[in-house]
């Protein structure tokens, strides 16, 4: 069963496609590769000895991606991950993050219906809760003001998908992620950020390899146990696994709405110094870090209410914020050569 994925090799992409291809599916990639590389494809390969096929082009192109749709009408589900997610960057270049990834979801739904092809699977994001009232937060959260360009692309696009289910044959289900981290146990793939990291983890790998002088976590003034910022990290594995379990639930006919949300995290908060705590503990070596001002934007917590997800898709998220570090720093160590396992 032949399955589409756009930015496969991207960071969850990539993990996406190992776990479809370990459940037999027959992957298809596009991917413009404009934050990621194509040796990816080789490393998937090294990992599940298949080779997924790869296309690469941008489906912000309305002609090409139609040409590609045409040639693989016979794909049972797209899982729709290609688009751009740094939030600094679309305060700085909204329009280039509204054409990007508005148009390219527009020309993936314009294709799939004009071939009919049913199943989508989308990648949205816990942004979309702002800073909630309560905590854990569900899917029957109100939706908050976007706190960025990148932000209201992901609430534009639940709209997008929202209204094109009712007017079309078109299944799909958005899939909240709280903060994916952590890399593949084989460490052949993972996170690459270009340039200077925005987020937190790879930050301290960064930091711990000596590529960066030193960590400034965000704040130390928030209303929390430790005073700094929480979040739900989750393993990019398990958010991966959800993925196939998602786009099994379609092909199978077993949505009870043909759209449905569910949120992607393990529904435990964790403070930026549980991090470095985490971190220090896996890596045995003390982080160079600092305390600084709050960052703009920044929410104070969040962690999920995982339970419809748990209960709607069996899926659980499975493993520790321990071994979510120990994973991302074994990946950023073969990556830099350090490490004699590539
Ligand atoms: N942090 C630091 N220092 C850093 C980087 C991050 O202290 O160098 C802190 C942040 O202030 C925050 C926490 O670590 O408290 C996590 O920050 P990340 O940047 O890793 O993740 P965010 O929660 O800010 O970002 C995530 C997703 C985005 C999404 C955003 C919505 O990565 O895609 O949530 O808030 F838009």
């Amino acid at each position: 069963m032949k399955i589409l994925v756009t930015g496969g090799t991207g960071y969850i992409g990539s993990h996406t496609v190992v776990e479809l291809q370990k459940q037999n599916f027959e992957v298809v990639i596009v991917d413009n590769l404009s934050n990621s590389q194509a040796e990816v494809v080789d490393s998937i390969e090294k990992i599940t000895g298949i080779r997924p096929h790869f296309e690469e082009f941008d489906l912000v192109n309305r002609e090409l991606t139609e040409a590609f749709f045409k040639k693989h009408n016979d794909i049972k589900g797209v899982i729709h991950f290609a688009a751009f997610k740094a939030v600094g960057e679309s305060v700085e270049k909204p329009l280039m993050y509204y054409r990007n990834n508005l148009v390219s979801l527009m020309n993936i739904l314009e294709s799939m219906i004009s071939n009919g092809i049913p199943n989508l699977v989308f990648s949205s994001s816990c942004t979309v809760y702002g800073q909630p009232d309560e905590l854990p937060v569900s899917e029957k959260a109100p939706i908050k003001k976007a706190e960025s360009p990148y932000g209201n692309t992901k609430q534009i696009s639940e709209e997008i998908l929202t209204d094109t289910i009712h007017s079309s044959s078109v299944n799909a289900i958005a899939l909240r992620y709280f903060n994916p981290i952590g890399a593949h146990d084989s460490a052949l793939i993972g996170e690459l950020p270009l340039g200077v990291p925005n987020n937190l983890v790879p930050f301290i790998t960064q930091t711990a390899i000596g590529l960066r002088k030193q960590l400034s976590v965000f704040g130390e003034d928030y209303n929390t146990p430790d005073g700094t910022a929480i979040r739900d990290y989750i393993h990019v594995v398990d958010l991966a696994k959800a993925h196939v379990v998602a786009v099994k639930r379609m092909i199978e006919n077993k949505m009870k709405n043909s759209f449905e949300v569910f949120n992607l995290g393990t529904g435990n908060g964790y403070s930026v110094l549980d991090v470095i705590k985490s971190f220090e503990r896996v890596s045995g070596l003390p982080l160079n870090y600092k305390i600084v001002g709050r960052r703009p934007g920044d929410v104070e917590q969040v962690w999920a209410d995982p339970a419809w997800s748990n209960e709607e898709l069996g899926w659980k998220a499975e493993r520790s914020l321990d071994e979510m570090n120990a994973s991302a720093w074994k990946w950023e160590q073969v990556y830099r050569g350090k490490n004699s396992s590539k």
